[in-house]
């Protein structure tokens, strides 16, 4: 095994990170001190790390003598004091401003000059806790992710007054211990917990506008885009009790910035209890641990399908035609649709009610369907009504895109439908980041598939949908809702049409 970074590694608080932690720095074959003013916790951290090797060496994936080696170096700490001959002191205590203060500045005086000292805090400024500090220099954030072993990414970030050199050999260290470093800039949520933003909050906006409810909004984000979990499954797994005060956390630490803005659906279900599934309801409600979700709505039978006529300014309209061919729909190539004809419109960020009119068609028979994702790619298709759309019409579009088999949601008229307006705010927020030099475009693309599961990183997300497409959603939400949520970010304005493919980055 290689020499750790830091030899010697002080932990404090044994809670769920905090053991985490103190679980691969030991794999990484420092001596590990764990301490926690609650003896006991101390004591539960050790045996259940200690049964995780066990399952490693009953598995096969560790060899017994390992596991003896990594028992023997992770040893409790009685007294604070006993963390005097640690280089690195990691804390994972309450997150409360005045407590890390207090801690730190007793450990400044209990630990060598040359000690490195790095909180794990997710939503606290690494320059306030380190505001009194002698040494500030030496001071960073190092936030992991719960359950630390398995999510394998660690922001490392650097205070106002931290030491460059003090960030590289913590990234060093994460290598060591099997993780992978991304470098942060001291900003509200740092990468991760701002780069997540777009996906609950926008979600939550649709629903609130009575576009799609709940279910219908995680099936489309999963079968279009490969998402693992649908917002509201996400809100019911890590419960609102945490997500809720995150976002409102974010939203004034940037001083209220429209990108952020919560939604009273979380805050009233927050304060009724309903928080998700370790509650047994959330979003969904759980019988034994498994979600209740309403089945889909059936395709309707349609005796005698319209013909279908398309707008001439349909994104990706020659992949609609030629799905329409596949389909057997019985198509119109005129100028104008017949009076018969079911009218296909398929917007970029505009609503269906604004096209049909713009564009001079009959709402009655306007449908909208979708085509910012590759039909191919996508598993589902999704069409939008207006508030004048006949139901056979309606009915008609729902059948007809139906006829393969592949499944269909039928949404309220929005502008930007489901998957358009959660992706493009989605890469608008990351593109934010990059604007303000968080982090670099590579570490923020590592940390958001690595930290929130993603199938790719927003700015690959940008560039397979095309980030011209992006950015025509962001303009034309923009006008329909005339909310400055939907301001493209200046990064991807400029991006626009060279792509945000990372070789394009200025230095
Ligand atoms: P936890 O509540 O599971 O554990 C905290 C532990 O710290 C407890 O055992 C407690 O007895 C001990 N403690 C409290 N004050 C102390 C003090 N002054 N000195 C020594 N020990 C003290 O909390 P958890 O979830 O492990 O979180 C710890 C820190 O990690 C917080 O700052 C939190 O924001 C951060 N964090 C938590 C994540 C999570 O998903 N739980 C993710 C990333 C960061």
């Amino acid at each position: 095994m290689e020499t750790p970074e830091y030899k010697t590694v002080g932990i404090v608080g044994a809670g769920a990170m905090g053991r985490g932690i103190a679980q691969i720095a030991a794999q990484a074959g420092s001596t590990v001190l764990l301490f926690d003013t609650q003896a006991a916790a101390i004591e539960q951290a050790r045996a259940a790390i200690a049964a995780q090797w066990d399952r490693m060496v009953e598995k096969g994936k560790l060899p017994a003598d390992a596991a003896a080696g990594h028992k023997a170096r992770l040893l409790p700490a009685a007294t604070l004091a006993e963390l005097e001959s640690c280089d690195l002191v990691v804390e994972a205590i309450v997150e409360r401003l005045d407590v890390k203060k207090s801690l730190f500045a007793e450990l400044e005086g209990i630990v060598g000059e040359q000690a490195v000292l790095a909180t794990n805090t997710s939503s606290l400024s690494v320059t306030a806790i380190a505001a009194d500090l002698q040494r500030p220099q030496r001071f960073a954030g190092y936030h992991f992710f719960n359950p630390v072993p398995l999510m394998k990414v660690v922001e490392v970030i650097a205070g106002l007054k931290t030491d460059a050199a003090v960030c590289q050999r913590l990234a060093t260290y994460a290598r060591q211990m099997g993780h992978t470093p991304v470098q942060a800039g001291d900003t509200p949520g740092f990468i991760v917990n701002h780069a997540g933003r777009g996906y609950g909050t926008e979600a939550l906006r649709i629903v609130s506008e009575g576009v799609a409810d709940f279910a219908t909004i995680d099936r489309i984000l999963k079968d279009q885009m490969g998402f693992r979990l649908g917002p509201f499954e996400l809100f019911d797994l890590t419960a609102l009790d945490v997500s809720h005060p995150v976002m409102e956390s974010i939203y004034r630490q940037y001083y209220d910035e429209p990108r952020y803005r919560p939604s009273v659906i979380t805050a009233q279900r927050l304060a009724g209890g309903v928080v998700g599934k370790k509650k047994g309801e959330g979003f969904y409600r759980y019988d034994g641990g498994s979600a209740q979700v309403a089945p889909e709505p059936p395709v309707p039978q349609v005796a005698e399908m319209p013909p279908v006529w398309v707008s001439t300014r349909a994104a990706r309209r020659a992949e609609l035609y030629q799905l329409l061919k596949d389909l057997g729909a019985k198509i119109e190539t005129g100028q104008s649709p017949s009076p018969q004809a079911l009218t296909l419109v398929a917007p970029l960020g505009f609503d269906i009610t604004t096209v049909a009119v713009v564009e001079r068609l009959d709402p009655a028979r306007t449908v909208g369907i979708d085509m910012l994702v590759d039909d191919k790619a996508t598993k589902r298709r999704v069409l939008a009504t207006n508030p004048a759309t006949r139901t056979d019409m309606r009915d008609a579009a729902h059948a007809l895109f139906a006829r393969d088999g592949k499944a269909v949601s039928v949404i309220r008229d929005s502008g930007g439908f489901v998957t358009q307006r959660v992706v493009a705010t989605i890469v608008n927020i990351a593109s934010d980041i990059c604007q303000q030099r968080v982090c670099s475009p590579q570490d923020l693309e590592t940390a958001v598939t690595l930290g929130l599961g993603y199938p790719l990183g927003p700015l690959a997300m940008g560039n397979q949908l095309g980030p011209a497409n992006v950015l025509e959603v962001l303009f034309n939400m923009q006008t329909v809702y005339g909310d400055p949520r939907y301001r493209p970010s200046p990064w991807l304005r400029r991006r626009g049409a060279i792509g945000l493919s990372l070789l394009h980055e200025e230095s």
